[in-house]
């Protein structure tokens, strides 16, 4: 889909269609009451008999308006006139969108960034819009038989602005609107890909592909006799139970000085957690084909920041594999030895991802990050604690956490932390080995936390728990796309100094 951006009198730009606002006591918004005024009232008149009150949600759609360029204007209801928040901001676009796409134009011009919302810009606004825009109209039809999607979809939507210097920031959140949305659509793609696809060999060729398209990305591949050169025992004990070969996949991207040392994002590329053999009830278990979606943000953000070129260095690590019950695969009880040294009693082998990451953290030390982030689908408490609503945030650095926190703002991709105190370190306490797998029922996300921090001592260093946002469930089961606004906010502020 392609946005574009034009100033100039709305009177005089034509489209399928023109989108407006209409405020509560049927008010119009700035651009409407121009058209209005053009039409000899007709819009007015039309709110007067009560067909569109204006409450956030409701849209309207008017043919043949007289005297105005377009063929139909959408009416969108806005709620106050005053102003909107940013959540309100974005039910207003998704209304439009819905409506958009529902009526089957190809292009339209819309005028809703004139809106006043609480800390929202026009940049802010505008790359909101393309993101919404670009989210709802996202499908993932390619096992759908009957998928041949219908021409006729919306293909072009004009942001129109009032300024002619506006033109130029409303095109910078274009592009950077899109690029966040290809990154997403990466992630939500390779997120709702089944299992039986979407293997460890299938994310490495993905990566690589990745690679052959955006130039400024180089990708490297091992294979597990390169992680048993490394002793990354832990990894390795998770892989045991399948058929799959494990990969570690590394992405770089290089945009800043040669010297800079990089951001490392980590993510958990389980792509089925079955649990292993302390096997997973089975409701809800084709849900865990979604326990990759950590690897799939990281791609996702290293789409993003490629497209964007943003002058700084990146590092995505991918350690990948399956958890599966099998006569080979790691039992309760069983002792491992991490890359790191420190031994590990795997009390439950479905507490799968931290064995996998604390070895691909131990492997970012090797690039002298200057901060590492690692993003997984890694407890089930954090949905529990935070619901779908947010991602769970730890970390040993403040600075970082308050850096993430400013990108979730930002971003509308929003976290909250939970703290990461020695307190807690106790319960992974293990009889044989230097630690346990698992610490017990109380504070399952802190836990897990606690078990990675034992990894990354020497770097900064941030965990995002995504358990709870990276997918939804039920009748609209399918990957989100998050972290990757978050993420790549994170860098793009990071790239800014
Ligand atoms: N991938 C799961 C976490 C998960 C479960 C994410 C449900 C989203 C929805 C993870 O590997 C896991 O199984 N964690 C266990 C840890 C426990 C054994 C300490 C969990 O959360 O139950
Ligand atoms: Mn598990
Ligand atoms: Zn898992």
């Amino acid at each position: 889909m392609e946005f574009s951006a034009k100033s100039g009198s709305i009177n005089k730009l034509a489209s399928s269609c023109t989108v407006i606002g209409v405020f509560e006591g049927r008010r119009l918004s700035p651009s409407g009451r121009q058209l209005d005024r053009q039409s000899g009232g007709y819009l007015s008149a039309l709110l007067k008999k009560g067909d569109l009150p204006g409450q956030i949600g409701q849209t309207l759609i008017v043919h043949d308006v007289p005297d105005t360029p377009s063929e139909r204007i959408l009416l969108v209801g806005c709620g106050k006139e005053r102003g909107n928040n940013e959540a309100q901001y974005r039910r207003i676009i998704q209304a439009m969108a819905g409506a958009l796409l529902d009526i089957h134009v190809k292009d339209a011009l819309c005028t809703l960034t004139e809106l006043n919302t609480k800390g929202l810009d026009l940049h802010g606004k505008t790359r909101l819009a393309v993101q919404l825009v670009r989210d709802r109209s996202y499908r993932f039809d390619r096992f759908k038989s009957n998928n041949k999607r219908s021409k006729d979809k919306l293909r072009r939507l004009t942001f129109s602005v009032s300024e002619r210097s506006d033109v130029k920031t409303c095109r910078a959140a274009i592009d950077e609107g899109q690029a966040i949305a290809n990154g997403m659509d990466l992630a939500r793609d390779l997120g709702n890909l089944p299992g039986n696809v979407c293997t460890p060999s299938y994310l490495a060729s993905q990566a690589r592909a990745l690679s052959k398209e955006l130039r400024n990305l180089k990708v490297k591949i091992l294979g597990e006799p390169d992680m048993k050169r490394m002793k990354m025992g832990a990894f390795l004990s998770v892989t045991r139970g399948s058929r799959q070969p494990a990969k570690l996949i590394t992405v770089s991207y290089n945009g800043g000085g040669r010297g800079q040392a990089p951001v490392v994002l980590v993510g958990k590329g389980i792509t089925f957690d079955s649990g292993g053999v302390s096997i997973k009830p089975s409701p809800a278990m084709d849900e865990m084909k979604y326990d990759m979606c950590g690897a799939a943000g990281v791609l996702g953000t290293m789409r993003s920041v490629a497209e964007l070129q943003l002058p700084i260095n990146v590092v995505a690590i991918i350690p990948s594999c399956e958890n599966m019950p099998d006569g080979n695969a790691s039992k309760p009880g069983d002792i491992v030895t991490s890359m790191s040294g420190q031994t590990i009693e795997i009390l439950n082998t479905d507490a799968e991802g931290r064995l996998i990451l604390c070895d691909a953290l131990t492997y970012a030390g090797r690039f002298k990050p200057d901060t590492v982030i690692d993003v997984a689908t890694l407890t089930g408490a954090c949905l529990v604690a935070l619901g779908k609503v947010t991602t769970g945030m730890l970390t040993n650095n403040h600075a970082l956490g308050k850096a993430l926190e400013n990108a979730g703002q930002n971003s509308g991709d929003k976290l909250w932390q939970l703290p990461l105190w020695d307190e807690y370190q106790e319960l992974l306490d293990s009889n044989f080995a230097d630690m346990a797998n698992i610490g017990g029922r109380d504070a399952g996300t802190i836990t897990a936390a606690c078990f990675l921090s034992r990894f990354t001592k020497d770097y900064h260093w941030a965990h995002l728990d995504i358990a709870g946002t990276a997918w939804h469930s039920g009748a609209n089961k399918g990957a989100t796309g998050r972290p990757v606004p978050l993420l790549t906010q994170y860098l793009i502020n990071k790239a800014q100094g």
